[in-house]
């Protein structure tokens, strides 16, 4: 198409090409690039509008605080993991970190899974040297690979293909998994991971699934049929929007429904290191009708909120944006604050979901990245209060972690050690609770945001009998 005739006021998937990418390759052959893209967006879709207009009520619902949303998975999803174990293994403590929230929160659980296209990562230099040797740092298995050879490090293209089939396949696992009854709510067992047999929590966890299992069975004896959707719960997908010909590619027109819908997954963030409001991911992600995230840390001022408000979320159509928070346990007093006033003061409605890992990545003393399980939990505690205190409502939380036995985050009950890292320590990138502190981490989450409630409810009766 002759490009002379286009409106440039009008939004396509290709008008972010006009702005400035961060975070993105340098390919050394444009034309291969072109070619690989060409046939990505001839590719049937990852996902369907109908599912992605699902999420963004469900979202919505967040938002009023009548749902809660927990998203979670690897910070970077490796080609070589897509394998049976590690994505069951992977639905399996998002599944079972679910329940102990419905248990907790009383509310229904959005599950969205950090995975099917998570293959992309920003990095914080373009090039890394090792003994004198530099090359391209590497981006995730979208781009590059890790071995540090010019043969790996060069980004190849063809690379956006593998990415996208192996999205596909986990995709395709994930959903006959779940039409096949493996998120049956009526079968927890389903879900056991070997590792929390012997854990600590074991008990505890037992407990609680006991407990749904009787509301359960209560509810359909009451009812004399199935009630709700406990037979089968769904997933939705995200990932970052980082890499912006592959989201371009799978962005698409749709029958019966206006505008453009990435079609990669239903759920994609725009990463803190690309939020800027001139940028490229701003404006690609601004014509897209997904619902979207941004991450947002301690360098987001009121008014740089405020402008991508007016940019990403213009109509303040509900569900349609979630800001994920990533302070750290000891900035978030000093920042939530401030942007949840900037946002009330826009008029505007969001999600408000907390990321605790991305600002308490630390060096432990061996020189390995870690975050501590503490610090986590500490973040997470301190944005329900501060929610709380502002009258606003945390809508859901954002976990790096595994269904693995991996040693990555340090503490949690089986107290593990720094000396303990190097044992299991599998993340690429950043660090992952494991199945055990991820499944410890929700249990104690769901008894803050039940006390919370506790407390906000008796408030409300002492207003309401005027005492
Ligand atoms: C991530 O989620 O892995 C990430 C890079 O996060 P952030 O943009 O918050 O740094
Ligand atoms: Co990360």
């Amino acid at each position: 198409m002759p490009e002379s005739k286009e409106d440039p006021m009008v939004w396509q998937p290709r008008s972010w090409q006009q702005k400035e990418a961060l975070q993105q390759p340098t390919y050394p052959d444009r034309e291969a690039v072109d070619r690989v893209l060409e046939r990505l967006a001839q590719l049937p879709p990852l996902v369907t509008s109908w599912e992605v207009e699902t999420l963004k009520e469900q979202l919505a619902e967040a938002a009023r605080g009548e749902r809660f949303l927990l998203q979670g998975g690897d910070c970077a999803e490796t080609f070589d993991d897509c394998t049976s174990p590690a994505i069951t293994s992977k639905l399996k403590i998002l599944l079972q970190m679910s329940l102990i929230l419905v248990h907790g929160t009383k509310k229904r659980i959005i599950r969205v899974g950090r995975f099917a296209g998570q293959y992309a990562k920003p990095r914080s230099s373009d090039s890394e040297t090792r003994d004198g040797t530099t090359l391209p740092s590497y981006r995730g298995d979208l781009v590059n690979r890790n071995a540090f050879t010019t043969e790996d490090r060069v980004p190849d293209p063809k690379l956006l293909l593998r990415g996208y089939e192996r999205a596909a396949l986990t995709l395709n696992f994930v959903r006959s998994l779940v039409d096949g009854g493996f998120a049956d709510l009526h079968h927890p067992e389903y879900w056991d991971l070997g590792f929390i047999e012997h854990s600590p929590l074991a008990a505890e966890y037992e407990k609680i699934v006991a407990s749904i299992g009787d509301a359960i069975r209560f509810m359909e004896t009451l009812a004399g049929r199935p009630v709700g959707q406990t037979d089968r719960v769904d997933f939705f997908t995200s990932h970052e929007g980082l890499h912006l010909f592959y989201e371009q590619a799978q962005t698409r027109q749709v029958p019966h429904r206006e505008g453009w819908y990435n079609l990669s997954t239903h759920l994609p963030w725009i990463g803190m290191r690309t939020a800027q409001p001139e940028g490229a991911h701003v404006e690609f992600f601004r014509g897209v009708r997904n619902p979207i995230g941004i991450k947002i840390g301690p360098g987001m001022t009121d008014d740089w909120l405020r402008r991508l408000l007016d940019i990403l979320h213009p109509d303040d159509e509900p569900g349609r944006l979630t800001l994920i928070h990533r302070f750290g346990a000891d900035q978030v007093g000093e920042h939530l604050p401030r942007l949840i006033r900037a946002v009330r003061a826009s008029g505007k409605t969001v999600v408000w979901c907390c990321d605790p890992m991305h600002g308490n990545t630390q060096k432990a003393g061996n020189g390995i990245k870690t975050r501590r399980f503490d610090d986590i939990l500490t973040e997470l505690e301190q944005a329900i209060d501060i929610h709380a205190a502002e009258g606003s409502t945390l809508g859901g939380v954002h976990f790096e972690l595994t269904g693995d036995n991996v040693t990555e985050c340090v503490g949690g009950a089986r107290r593990l050690e720094e000396a303990d890292l190097k044992r299991a320590y599998r993340s690429q990138v950043d660090p992952r609770l494991n199945c055990e502190q991820a499944l410890e981490m929700a249990m104690l989450l769901a008894q803050r945001l039940s006390k919370s409630a506790a407390r906000a409810q008796k408030a409300a009766r002492q207003v309401a009998s005027g005492g």
